[in-house]
């Protein structure tokens, strides 16, 4: 029962996908503080490189940069055959990149509906079946490895903005992964989701101007999330305290999803 063996997660082989920036960067972060030596992948080769560098400097800790575009099976099949090169085995997959898109109703794209719903959702499964066998590798029924599927409270709440195709990918994230927790909770492979609400980024900046004030009065914690907030919570899914939990859509959104009739009223 002692704290640092019910969250530890010490010693473990990670991968982040998107982990370049935003909650993908926020999660890498926690895993390294805490002795987790983590993979992450973006497009964007430098920025990626520049910012594993900077954070194996900052947590003293390895953090390995594998640049490539998993909006493709091309390019999984690429990242999948490199992380097997370098490891025999992954404890924590944490399928993270995602893109949005909004458009009005009458104009909206099938563009809008591919380039979605290919990342968000069709690339979180074939990653995850391409990854399986190095999670096999680490998964007991004492020590299971671990899959993080993140989906949003727009796949639970109906969203403000037009993002038709974005909220509908996120739904499907969060029953993806109950379906994917049922086959692979038999090979000790625990998969559960984690719907963030607003978390500073890249991707909510620009629908804001970067001024988050106004969602922060919304929001019934009156803030934010913070990197605390979305690393605490994967730290307890990946660690023994999480071990029970499976097939899970845990929200991390300051209360607005389970609050939002009393809002309301
Ligand atoms: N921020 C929020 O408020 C919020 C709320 C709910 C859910 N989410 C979810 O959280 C996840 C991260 O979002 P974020 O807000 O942190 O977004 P972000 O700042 O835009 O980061 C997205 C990350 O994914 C990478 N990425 C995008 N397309 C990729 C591709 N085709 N192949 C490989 N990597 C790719 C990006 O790097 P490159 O551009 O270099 O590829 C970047 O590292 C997403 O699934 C998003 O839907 C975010």
């Amino acid at each position: 029962m002692d704290i640092n063996n019910l969250f530890s997660v010490e010693g473990k082989v990670a991968i982040v996908t998107g982990g370049s920036r935003g909650i993908g960067e926020m999660i890498t972060s926690g895993f390294l503080a805490n002795g987790v030596k983590v993979y992450i992948s973006a497009r964007k080769a430098p920025a990626l490189i520049e910012k594993a560098k900077e954070l194996s400097q900052k947590y003293n800790q390895e953090c390995i940069p594998i640049p490539c575009d998993l909006s493709s099976n091309e390019g999984i099949e690429e990242f999948t055959n490199t992380i097997t090169q370098k490891e025999d085995g992954i404890d924590f997959l944490v399928n993270n990149a995602g893109a949005a898109w909004a458009e009005p109703y009458e104009t909206f794209s099938e563009q809008g509906w591919d380039k979605v719903m290919n990342l968000n959702v069709k690339s979180m499964f074939f990653i995850t079946q391409k990854i399986k066998p190095l999670l096999t590798k680490r998964a007991s029924v004492d020590d299971p490895s671990r899959v993080i599927n993140i989906g949003s409270i727009d796949g639970l709440n109906v969203p403000a903005l037009e993002t038709f195709s974005y909220s509908a990918s996120k739904a499907a994230v969060h029953h993806l992964t109950r379906v994917m927790a049922a086959k692979l909770v038999k090979e000790n492979i625990l998969v559960n989701a984690i719907a963030p609400g607003p978390y500073p980024s890249m991707m909510l900046g620009p629908a804001v101007n970067h001024d988050y004030s106004e969602i922060e009065k919304r929001n019934p914690r009156h803030r934010v999330g913070t990197p605390e907030d979305i690393a605490g919570l994967a730290i307890f899914l990946c660690s023994r305290a999480g071990a029970y939990t499976v097939g899970e859509t845990i929200t991390s959104d300051g209360g607005i999803v389970k609050t939002a009739s009393h809002n309301l009223s």
